[in-house]
């Protein structure tokens, strides 16, 4: 177990992806927070993560507000004593329709830097403290594929999950000395349950197949080793950076 011991905080952890990561981390040792929105869903994940013989605890987040932030880093310590992992992977993705840039109206906008950029500063600023003083700390930002494909008809998903990346590097330098190391993942498009939903048609999944090295469907447990892997003493010297995890469509 490469985690063993470890505590993690999976933010959007309730569904989707981040269930996922919670569920992978916790096979792995760690003791997850499962930080959602969706309470009722961070909920069921952390009874699986239970009856499996993982601990778990969920608890409700809005990564918009500073104080729910603060109350997740604090439900992290209370219970589990430390926070030695932090996935920034709360995002509004499958909430959002593809239009055209002249149709995105600015409260929409405004409503996906909230969640996608500075949701996830006020998740750091929330767990900081607790990394610093234990002298280390491992942070990863989810950011996107998009970034490297200029995805159209999303552009206020795109530039944040492209801030994402510009979040990463400074952060990186500004908390390397407390051996603190933020990286961030680019997953191409995955078929999480946001996509099964429709966000993708048949024809545009096939396209995407097809542009890719490894020509398949890409699924949330495609994911979930890079995420231990940053989350693990093995990438200890590794920070600043955006690893694309997409089955060879973006080689960057
Ligand atoms: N699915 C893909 O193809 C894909 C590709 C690249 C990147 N991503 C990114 O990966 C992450 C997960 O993707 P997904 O497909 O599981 O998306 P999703 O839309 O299914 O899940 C998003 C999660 O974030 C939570 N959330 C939304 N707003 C929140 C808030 N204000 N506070 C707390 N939680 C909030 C939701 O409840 C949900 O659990 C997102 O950041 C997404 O942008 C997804």
């Amino acid at each position: 177990m490469r985690l063993k011991d470890k505590v993690a905080i999976v933010t959007g952890g309730g569904v989707g992806i981040g269930k996922a990561y919670a569920h992978g981390l916790a096979k792995e040792g760690a003791k997850v927070i499962v930080a959602d929105i969706q309470d009722g869903e961070a909920k069921k994940v952390a009874d699986e993560i239970k009856a499996t013989g993982g601990e778990a605890k969920a608890v409700y987040v809005d990564v918009t507000s500073v104080e729910k932030t603060q109350a997740m880093a604090q439900a992290a310590i209370t219970t589990y004593g430390r926070i030695d992992i932090l996935v920034n992977n709360a995002g509004l993705y499958s909430a959002l329709k593809k239009k055209n840039f002249m149709e995105i109206d600015g409260e929409e906008w405004d409503s996906v830097m909230a969640v996608n950029v500075k949701g996830l500063w006020h998740c750091v600023k929330a767990v900081y403290p607790a990394m610093k003083q234990q002298g280390k700390g491992k942070i990863i930002n989810i950011s996107s594929g998009t970034v490297l494909g200029g995805s159209p008809l999303f552009l206020h998903y795109v530039s944040s999950k492209s801030a994402v990346i510009g979040f990463t590097r400074a952060l990186a330098r500004e908390v390397g000395g407390d051996k603190i190391c933020v990286n961030s993942i680019m997953p191409g498009l995955t078929i999480s349950s946001a996509n099964q939903e429709g966000v993708m048609t048949a024809e545009q999944l096939a396209d995407r197949r097809k542009r890719r090295a490894i020509q398949r469907d890409q699924y949330p447990a495609d994911l979930v080793g890079t995420v231990i892997f940053l989350a693990s003493d093995d990438s200890d010297f590794m920070t600043g950076q955006s690893i694309a995890v997409d089955g060879g469509m973006n080689m960057h």
